[in-house]
């Protein structure tokens, strides 16, 4: 699928999607730079009050001869709860319409969308809701569903400038690496064990640009990363340590990434019931959505020292697995009783954390589909997020708005301490009272220490879709991308 700009609209496009906002009176602004014709059909469409411009609405107006293509109604809501996920969502819309009705090529009047934000920063955001909508992950079947596909998508804004252009552009570049980790995460785990993402880390790392430095299980061991070690220990797959770094600026504290990369989650020797084992491919997207970032930040040119790490293992329950009751020391030398083998996830980034030390982050951030009750507790609606510095997290739901990757706070009370503190070790590493996400939270807190600024993001419920959104299809959805490359930006 092409996506150009245009100042004009060039040939007639099979659909131009129109947004319009459900108040009366701005209803007829979306279509003010129409052909009179169209402008005409539009009018009398709304005259007849068959279309109110609630958000998520929309209105097929089909070709005439006069309009000289089909046009669809995208209903934006109430112009006060505008936000640039209206946008996203709309040209989603505007996508799936479109191929229901074969059309090739699509149209989208930018400036009938722009209103509080920009022009480029609208025509931004209709590219990321093309570029997410239209991903698919096909590659293992045999034989592809012959599904309708749009040719070409044409952005058509007046006022088209430099900035239009580049913006554009650099939606391109975050939309690729959305798309990235999408299918470093939908690969299944017999495929992407650790080693292949600490391959394919560092692939991407030389066609971008980027450093990156592999640790193997030798170094692992060397280095005593005993949360990595212990976890890995009941697979044959093993773990690998991932490390890229942007190069700008690295006289300057690096903000400092370091993503979940569990390959499969059985639960290990407290095992996990079948039922919906197989999501557990998912649960290296933390990983995934710190090496897309980092993609999208070289790709980007951001001028910031950023740092991302990514352990990676999988979590088995062969003979030589870790047994409940097991009591690991971590690298930053705090031992830990492992009451659950299937709290797995802040094991690996006990070390990832404690291992960030020796850059001495300006920020450091964690992600990682960590608890079940985080996913209960926000669904797929928001990732929880929690931490030590309130501008960091002021940040990240800052970032979270602004992409449409909405974040929460939970509170991380030293009370909740108490929860985790082990008998025969400093920590355990889970509860055996309830407050899932926040016990894992105090958990990590206590490898993130040496740093000022720590956040950790819980992205249990929103890594993945069990049912297609408007934004992504079935499967992986990449968040934590577009969060973290907004999060990295607001340090320029
Ligand atoms: N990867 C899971 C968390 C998870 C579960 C993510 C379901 C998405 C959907 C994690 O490793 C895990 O198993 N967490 C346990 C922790 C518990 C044993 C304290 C959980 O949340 O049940
Ligand atoms: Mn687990
Ligand atoms: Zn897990």
């Amino acid at each position: 699928m092409k996506i150009v700009s245009s100042a004009r609209a060039s040939k007639a496009a099979d659909l131009t999607g129109i947004g319009c906002f459900e108040d009366a009176k701005v209803l007829l602004e979306g279509a003010a730079s129409l052909p009179a014709p169209v402008r005409e059909t539009v009018r009398r469409t709304l005259d007849k009050k068959k279309f109110s411009g609630k958000a998520g609405e929309s209105f097929f107006i089909p070709l005439t001869p006069k309009t000289g293509g089909s046009i669809l109604l995208l209903g934006l809501g109430k112009k006060e709860k505008f936000t640039l996920e209206k946008v996203r969502r709309a040209a989603s819309k505007l996508l799936s319409q479109a191929k229901l009705f074969r059309h090739e090529s699509v149209r989208f009047d930018v400036d009938s969308f722009a209103r509080g934000f920009s022009d480029a920063e609208t025509a931004a955001a209709a590219v990321e809701g093309f570029r997410l909508a239209d991903y698919h992950f096909g590659k293992y079947k045999s034989r592809p569903s012959p599904a309708a596909s749009v040719a070409e998508v044409e952005l058509v804004s007046p006022g088209r400038g430099k900035a239009l252009a580049r913006a554009v552009a650099e939606a391109e570049i975050v939309s690729e690496g959305v798309i990235f980790t999408r299918n470093l995460m939908n690969e299944p785990a017999n495929v992407m064990t650790p080693a292949r993402l600490a391959r394919a880390a560092k692939e991407m790392a030389a066609k971008n640009g980027l450093l990156c430095k592999i640790l193997g299980p030798a170094e692992i061991r060397r280095l005593k990363m005993g949360g990595v070690l212990g976890v890995a220990q009941g697979s044959v797959n093993p773990p690998q340590f991932i490390i890229l770094e942007n190069r700008a600026h690295r006289s300057a504290r690096p903000v400092v990434l370091a993503g979940k990369g569990i390959t499969f989650d059985s639960g290990g020797i407290s095992i996990k019931p079948s039922g919906d084992m197989d999501k557990m491919k998912f649960d290296m997207g933390g990983a995934a959505a710190v090496i897309g970032a980092m993609k999208v930040i070289a790709n980007l040119k951001l001028p910031v020292h950023v740092i991302g790490l990514a352990p990676a293992a999988e979590n088995m329950p062969g003979s030589t697995a870790q047994r409940p009751g097991d009591i690991l020391t971590c690298l930053n030398g705090k031992t830990v009783e492992v009451l659950n083998t299937d709290a797995e996830g802040r094991l690996i980034l006990a070390d990832a954390l404690s291992y960030a030390k020796r850059y001495k982050p300006r920020a450091l951030v964690d992600i990682a589909t960590l608890t079940g009750s985080c996913g209960s507790f926000f669904g797929d609606i928001a990732s929880g997020v929690m931490g030590t510095d309130p501008d960091l997290i002021r940040r990240l739901i800052a970032a979270g708005e602004r992409t449409g990757e909405r974040c929460w706070e939970l509170p991380l009370w030293d009370e909740y301490f108490e929860l985790i503190r082990a008998t025969y070790a400093d920590v355990q590493n889970t509860s055996r009272k309830a407050s899932g996400a926040i016990t894992a939270g105090m958990f990590l807190k206590e490898f993130a220490d040496h740093t000022p600024s720590w956040a950790h993001l819980d992205i249990a419920g929103t890594a993945w879709a069990d049912n297609p959104r408007p934004l992504s299809a079935i499967g992986a959805t990449g968040v934590g991308v577009r969060l973290l490359v907004e999060l990295v930006k607001s340090y320029l």
